[in-house]
C-alpha cells in the first residue's frame, strides 16, 4: 500500500516540526525551520507536494489533502510562535486596549481617620497618648470617677457586665484613674479607644463606639486653661471662624460640668459663607476635686479638666453621614469613598 508511506512521513513529520517550532527561541530559528519544512525549493512538504506527480492517482488527492494540512498547521505555529517571541502578550492574545484592573488599595476607616486628626490636634498641644482596658472594672468605670453604683450611670441596663464586677467599659474615662495611679502631675493625656453600652443599634446609636478623652492636671490649671484648649481644638479642627459654647452640664467626676457646642462656618462653592447651628461635640468639664483624691493627689495643689468625645458623631457631621450603622456595615463602595 503505496499511500500509506508519504501519509505515516507527514504524520512524524508534523509532530516534528511542532516541536522544533516550540522549542524555537527568536526569529532566526523560525526562519530556518521555515526553509526547511516549507522552502520552495528544499523543504520537506513542498517536496511531498511536488512529488504527488509520481504517485498513483488514488493516492494523490488524500496525501495532497494532509500534505496541505500539514503545511497550513506548520504555517500557522510558526506565526504563532513568531508573535509569542516577540512580546509575552501576544502570546496569550490579551486585549491591550482593556482598561487596566486597578488593584486594591486599603484605607483607614473614616472614625479611624478622625481619631487620627483628633489625636494629631492635641499632640500638637503638647497632649501624650494614653490607654487603658477594654473590660474593666467597676471601680474604674464609676467609682473612682466619683459615681456611686446606685447612680442612673451605673446602672447595670446601661452597661455590658461579663462577670461579677468586670464590665466592657462604658466609657473611656476609666483612663483618667489609671493614668493618675501611674503617673505623677503634670498630665496631658489623649486616650482614644472602643466602649461598650446596652444601646439599641439605629441610626444614631451603636452598641460599640468610639471615644477620645482628654485629661490634664496640674498646678495652677483654670477654667481658662479650659476654655481656650477646647476652643483652639475646635478652631484647628473646624477652621478658624469657628464659635465654641459651653453649656452647664452635669458629670459625676467633674465640677463645673460642660457641654461643649460648635458653630461652623462653611463656604459655599460660590464663596458665600454659612453658619451652621450650634452642634454638640463632647461632654468636659473641671476634675472634681473628689476624682483627685481618689488618685490619690492633692486636691488643694492640682486641678485640672477632662473632656471626652465621640468620633463617629463628629466624622458623620463633617461627611453628612445620615445614619451611623453605615460605619459598621463594611460596605466598600460607602468606605472606599474616604480612603486616601
Ligand atoms: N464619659 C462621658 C460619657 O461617656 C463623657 C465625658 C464627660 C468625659 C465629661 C469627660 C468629662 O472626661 O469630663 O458620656
Amino acid at each position: 500500500m503505496t499511500e500509506q508511506k508519504p501519509i505515516e512521513a507527514l504524520s512524524r513529520l508534523e509532530t516534528d516540526v511542532l516541536l522544533e517550532i516550540a522549542q524555537a527561541g527568536d526569529s532566526n530559528e523560525l526562519e530556518a525551520l521555515r526553509i526547511a519544512y516549507l522552502g520552495r525549493k528544499d523543504g520537506r512538504i513542498s517536496a511531498i507536494l511536488r512529488g504527488l506527480g509520481s504517485m498513483a492517482p488514488e493516492d494523490r488527492p488524500v496525501v495532497g489533502q494532509e500534505a496541505n494540512r500539514v503545511k497550513a498547521v506548520v504555517s500557522q505555529a510558526l506565526e504563532q510562535r513568531e508573535r509569542a517571541l516577540s512580546g509575552p502578550a501576544a502570546e496569550s492574545n490579551e486585549d491591550l486596549t482593556l482598561p487596566g484592573r486597578g488593584s486594591w488599595k486599603g484605607g483607614l476607616h473614616p472614625v479611624t481617620q478622625t481619631v487620627d486628626e483628633i489625636w494629631h490636634i492635641f499632640r500638637d498641644l503638647g497632649f501624650t497618648r494614653a490607654r487603658g482596658p477594654e473590660a474593666d472594672t467597676e471601680w474604674y468605670n464609676f467609682e473612682a470617677l466619683n459615681t456611686p453604683l446606685d447612680h442612673p450611670a451605673a446602672d447595670e441596663q446601661d452597661t455590658l457586665y461579663l462577670v461579677d464586677s468586670v464590665l466592657l467599659r462604658s466609657h473611656t474615662s476609666p483612663v483618667q484613674m489609671r493614668t493618675m495611679e501611674t503617673h505623677e502631675p503634670p498630665i496631658r493625656i489623649i486616650a482614644p479607644g472602643w466602649v461598650y453600652r446596652r444601646d439599641t443599634y439605629d441610626a444614631t446609636h451603636t452598641p460599640a463606639f468610639m471615644q477620645v478623652e482628654g485629661l490634664v492636671i496640674d498646678e495652677g490649671v483654670t477654667f481658662v486653661d479650659f476654655k481656650a484648649t477646647l476652643a483652639e481644638f475646635a478652631r484647628r479642627y473646624w477652621g478658624p471662624d469657628t464659635q465654641t459654647r459651653f453649656r452647664p452640664s452635669f458629670f459625676p467626676f467633674t465640677e463645673p460640668s460642660a457641654e461643649v457646642d460648635v458653630k461652623r462656618v462653611i463656604t459655599h462653592p460660590d464663596g458665600s459663607k454659612e453658619e451652621t447651628d450650634w452642634l454638640e461635640i463632647m461632654g468636659a468639664g473641671m476634675v472634681d476635686p473628689a476624682v483627685l483624691d481618689n488618685a490619690g493627689y492633692d486636691s488643694e495643689r492640682y486641678t485640672g479638666f477632662a473632656f471626652g468625645m465621640g468620633p463617629a458623631r463628629i466624622a458623620k457631621l463633617k461627611h453628612g453621614v445620615d445614619d451611623l450603622r453605615t460605619f459598621f456595615e463594611n460596605d466598600v463602595r460607602f468606605l472606599e469613598q474616604f480612603a486616601r
